[in-house]
């Protein structure tokens, strides 16, 4: 089968041996593979070691996929063959990837198979971040920094659902502002400054992708009892932090990445994913965002895409097609 395999920094497809399910797993004929930022790190090997990664052989890029299950290992119920699944998983960018059961999200019906690759990673990504780390609940004043990315604006759309006060979204760009109001955002924020007065009452929730400024400017503007989640630190990773603020509002500033998280970890959030999540994408309340799709053969020109900055939304990867 092709896969493609970082070799000094360059990521295209060869062959290699199709990988068989083990124990608990499926092997899926994958049709579509959304593309992640991480993946610009993985293909300079400095992604580091990602304890989902699953089976040995070949270190096969790419984070999610969608597409059909084809073949079951020991402890799978054959009913599954057959059907439609997209998951967050390691070595996505292959004709055939092995999957874990428990990381198996059914895809609805209405969705494309280009659709349906761009949302894994995104979905638990905020859906861990809003729900199971921040338990954001209605009524409340939520801000998205970074909206623009690709899980961020899956995040704007989340925060919708769970019905916020107030919901600010962040960009550096004005150009985007009808998008991010068209998925749920109240107001769009373009400098930290305007983070500042977008609510003068300050903040419950923050889901932070960039860090730096931004993320220091929301720590200084938060309500009693925030909860605040760094997801991705696009811009600076480091922040001054007033503890004695941080305090006063007993407020909560958590961490988050995939990369560290056991199976079992992620098994729960895609669990959650599948109860709370998944019906707002069957009924258009959260629609998945692609900014364009290429051919498999084509994915280095998807890395230099990813690096050089590409319009809000999913690069996705068509691998193969009906
Ligand atoms: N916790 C986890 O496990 C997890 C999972 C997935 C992703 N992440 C992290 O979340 C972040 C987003 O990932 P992604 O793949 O969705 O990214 P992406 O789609 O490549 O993000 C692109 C967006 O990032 C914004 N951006 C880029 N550089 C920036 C900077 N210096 N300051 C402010 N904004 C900047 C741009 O928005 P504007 O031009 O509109 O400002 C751009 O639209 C990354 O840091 C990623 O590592 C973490």
């Amino acid at each position: 089968m092709r896969a493609a395999v970082p070799d000094h920094g360059v990521v295209s497809p060869v062959e290699i041996p199709r990988p068989a399910p083990g124990p608990g797993q499926v092997l899926v004929e994958v049709r579509a593979a959304g593309m992640n930022r991480a993946d610009l790190l993985h293909a300079k090997g400095r992604y580091g070691q990602r304890a989902f990664a699953g089976t040995t052989g070949p270190d096969v890029a790419g984070m999610e996929l969608a597409g059909r299950v084809v073949a079951v290992g020991d402890g799978v119920d054959d009913q599954i063959l057959g059907t439609r699944v997209m998951a967050m998983t390691a070595r996505a960018y292959a004709e055939y990837a092995v999957v874990d059961e428990r990381l198996l999200m059914a895809v609805p019906e209405e969705l494309s198979w280009t659709d349906a690759a761009a949302l894994p990673m995104a979905l638990l990504t905020e859906y861990e971040a809003q729900v199971a780390l921040a338990r954001s609940v209605a009524g409340e004043r939520v801000l998205v920094i970074g909206a623009t990315s690709g899980v961020g604006l899956i995040g704007v759309q989340l925060a919708r659902t769970i019905g916020p006060a107030s919901l600010v979204a962040t960009s550096r760009n004005t150009d985007v502002d009808a998008l991010l109001q068209s998925l749920g955002a109240g107001t769009v924020a373009h400098t930290p400054d305007e983070v500042a007065n977008a609510s003068t009452e300050g903040y419950d929730v923050v889901i932070d992708h960039v860090g730096g400024d931004w993320l220091g400017t929301a720590l200084a503007h938060l309500r009693n009892g925030a909860r605040v989640v760094s997801v991705g630190r696009l811009g600076e990773r480091t922040v001054q932090v007033d503890l004695t603020a941080l305090a006063g509002k007993r407020a909560s500033l958590i961490g988050t990445t995939w990369k560290t998280q056991e199976l079992a970890q992620i098994a729960d959030s895609v669990a959650g994913v599948r109860e709370h999540v998944l019906p707002a994408v069957a009924d258009g309340r959260i629609r998945p965002v692609v900014s364009g799709t290429l051919e498999f053969g084509d994915i280095a020109g998807g890395y230099q895409r990813l690096a050089d900055g590409h319009s809000p939304g999913k690069l996705v990867v068509v691998v193969s097609r009906d």
